[in-house]
């Protein structure tokens, strides 16, 4: 079986960085004996002012056929704000009901654990954003734009299928887990319509006897994840929500440099991309760190059965950053984007030509 893989590098950064991705995801073919095929998209801001098509109809049903995505990075400063990232990023999780956003937050080692008086065990947990719904379903816009009496609406739907489906996912993600617990993140005490989520958790949790069930508002969240991040196994959460926490979560790991996310319909065509953005002030520059898309690229290897490839990439990476081979887990790395991928690729060789 050969997996099809949609490639959209995209702006900035992107480029640089799936770059290693596909080495990385190269050796890891050869080693593990799997055969995939690369298809490349050029969606993004050159694409868009050469031919003011941002994502169309046609490509997305192109994507539906194939068996992952993974994509670089989108935004670009001389395009209006939002566009390319609303009409590719959202753009494809919309159309392709692509309702999970998997981001886990696992701190690989002491010494880049950013918190005074916790290790690099007390940070481990993943973060489930409901990823088709919310605040990003743009209802609402501008009524008197630019006059003084000028409104904005910006509209939060959820729906309770929705809601449910994507609770459902993180109770048996949390099952897999060992401390099977899992933690409803959402503000439905100032935000009274979010007590769908209070209603569906609860009765979903019902048929999950062996989960320990928590809550925390989304302000609390953020507190905690600093002051006692051990408390957090899985979490599940709205859109917007989501996007902000994992934000913080991506410090928690080390740095925006190594925080990677799954866009995902199990069982369907899935994305995989850096949570980081596409960083125009470093592009082309060769120290854009590699290591997210390189840990995107091996969620998105488990998502397509290649289990083993996937660990031994998390392991490979882990353990660079533990002997400090990798000292640097910012966005800007203190090493060449190619060096880290090098790293991470020769690395994986070697413990194959050992076992
Ligand atoms: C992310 C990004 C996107 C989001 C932007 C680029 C639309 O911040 O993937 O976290 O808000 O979801
Ligand atoms: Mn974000």
């Amino acid at each position: 079986m050969t997996h099809n893989i949609a490639i959209i590098a995209g702006d900035g950064i992107g480029p640089e960085v799936v770059d290693e991705g596909l080495k990385v995801l190269r050796t890891a073919a050869e080693i593990f004996g799997f055969d995939y095929k690369t298809t490349d998209h050029p969606f993004g801001a050159e694409h868009y002012l050469k031919t003011g098509e941002t994502m169309p109809e046609s490509v997305i049903t192109e994507l539906r056929d194939m068996d992952a995505i993974l994509l670089g990075a989108i935004g670009d400063p001389r395009i209006e704000v939002g566009l390319l990232e609303r009409e590719i990023i959202a753009g494809i999780r919309f159309k392709l009901d692509l309702f999970v956003n998997l981001r886990p937050i696992k701190c690989p080692a002491d010494h880049v654990c950013p918190i005074k008086d916790k290790k690099a065990t007390d940070i481990d947990f993943i973060v489930v954003r409901e990823n088709t719904e919310g605040a990003y379903v743009q209802m609402g816009g501008n009524f008197k734009e630019g006059t003084p009496q000028e409104v904005a609406v910006a509209e939060m739907i959820y729906t309770r299928f929705g809601v449910e489906r994507v609770i459902r996912y993180a109770f048996e993600l949390a099952r897999t887990r060992p401390r099977k617990q899992l933690t409803l993140c959402d503000k439905a005490n100032a935000i009274r319509p979010q007590d769908l989520w209070t209603r569906t958790f609860a009765e979903v949790g019902e048929e999950y006897p062996d989960i320990t069930t928590d809550h925390a508002y989304v302000d609390a969240a953020c507190m905690w994840m600093i002051k006692n991040p051990e408390a957090f196994d899985t979490i599940v959460t709205t859109n917007l929500f989501g996007d902000i926490i994992t934000d913080l979560g991506s410090v928690l790991q080390g740095g925006m440099g190594v925080a990677a996310s799954g866009n995902i319909h199990p069982g369907q065509v899935s994305m995989f991309e850096p949570i980081h953005g596409s960083a125009p002030k470093y592009k082309g520059q060769g120290r854009a760190n590699p290591i997210a898309t390189i840990a995107a690229t091996a969620m998105m290897l488990d998502h397509l059965g290649e289990t083993e490839a996937s660990q031994a990439i998390n392991q490979v990476v882990e353990d660079l950053i533990v002997t400090r081979r990798i000292p640097d887990l910012s966005s800007r790395s203190a090493q060449s984007t190619s060096e880290i991928g090098d790293m991470i690729s020769e690395e994986l060789s070697e413990i194959a030509a050992r076992s």
